[in-house]
């Protein structure tokens, strides 16, 4: 299995990546294309966004390079000096090989912004965009080059979640999602290639009926919300940390046929009893809210992020410190 970038020197690539859209992921595509070597050009039609992305970048880069924490082997400095600003988007994407757009996530924007780039992008390069929920298919059948055209879809914060959703439209060629999958894992990201669309993607999808149960329980007065957070934290995270759901089935008897076998009735007879899915707001949510706050005040989201990312840097350096151990005959020695 991939796993985030190794100490193998990174090198410093030609290659030129355009970032459309300077935002929360607008900027960490960039850090992380530039941790990976390559050139980075960052446009947005938003001139102070641009500056305040770069004030950000260089902040965060000094911050994980003196916390051990960066990626590849460049300097903070040579990372951020491989990202340039700029003003014209036929500038940004006029020789870029690969595309990453990363406007709001508005359907008729990104189809025109999608349409611009379309027209400046050489015939050669891939051009994706960082959509949460829109199927390939619907933001590209209008271009030209929508044979290049596909999904990569980033999990916050992607510079400590590294899993990328790379979701092609039936259109896309194979050799675009392999491409695409190569880079992912060139700046150290880990792809999920899917075979076809589906809304929501996987990871969406997964959390989703994860949320729509646990609401139903609160709805219902079953629990509260610290008995579900706990569920997640001191239970199933901690087996989700090293292994999906079926992986843990697998082990949690002699394979998952026998799981099938000797608990599949339970699984079905419990699955059954689940409500159809209900759009959240009105009492359950402020019910939630209020017990939410206890954990962090809304006016404290900011420090708990920030919590949040060290824990997040923290597991996937153990990981990564365990992976490396493993792969050593002498255990690390
Ligand atoms: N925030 C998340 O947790 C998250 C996670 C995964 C994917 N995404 C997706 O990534 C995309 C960007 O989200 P975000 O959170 O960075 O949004 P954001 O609002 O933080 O940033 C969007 C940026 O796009 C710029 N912009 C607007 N119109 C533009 C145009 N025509 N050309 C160039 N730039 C333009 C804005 O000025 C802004 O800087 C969305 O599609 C979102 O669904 C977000």
């Amino acid at each position: 299995m991939a796993t985030q970038q190794s100490e193998q020197t990174t090198e410093l690539k030609g290659d030129k990546i355009a970032i459309i859209g300077s935002g929360l992921i607008g900027r960490s595509w960039a850090m992380l294309f530039a941790s990976g070597g390559y050139l980075v050009s960052l446009f947005d039609t938003d001139s102070r966004q641009v500056k305040d992305a770069m004030t950000d970048i260089q902040k965060q880069l000094t911050m994980l390079s003196e916390r051990g924490l960066g990626r590849g082997t460049l300097s903070a400095d040579v990372q951020f000096s491989r990202i340039t600003t700029s003003t014209s988007l036929l500038e940004a994407v006029n020789d870029a090989v690969y595309i990453q757009e990363c406007v709001p996530e508005k359907r008729e924007l990104k189809r025109a912004v999608l349409l611009d780039v379309d027209a400046a992008m050489t015939s050669t390069a891939i051009l994706a965009s960082s959509t949460s929920a829109m199927m390939p298919s619907l933001l590209s059948d209008h271009l030209t080059n929508k044979d290049r055209f596909l999904v990569a879809h980033p999990t916050n914060p992607p510079f400590y979640v590294p899993v990328v959703e790379l979701v092609p439209a039936s259109w896309t060629a194979d050799h675009v999602t392999t491409a695409t999958s190569e880079i992912m894992a060139a700046i150290g990201q880990v792809p999920i290639v899917f075979y076809k669309e589906v809304d929501g993607f996987a990871v969406g999808r997964i959390q989703f009926a994860i949320l729509s149960v646990a609401y139903d329980l609160i709805k219902n007065d079953v629990c509260d919300v610290e008995a579900i957070e706990v569920a997640m934290t001191e239970g199933l995270g901690m087996w989700y940390a090293f292994f999906g759901p079926f992986q843990v089935e697998h082990l949690n008897a002699d394979g998952f046929m026998d799981v099938c076998n000797k608990y599949g009735e339970a699984v079905y007879r419990v699955q059954k009893t689940f409500a159809a899915p209900e759009k959240m707001g009105g009492p359950t949510a402020e019910k939630m809210c209020q017990q939410l706050e206890l954990f962090c005040p809304l006016d404290k989201l900011q420090e708990k992020r920030q919590w949040r990312d060290e824990r997040l840097a923290a597991l996937s350096r153990l990981i990564r410190d365990l992976d490396r151990e493993e792969a050593t005959p002498s255990g690390g020695n």
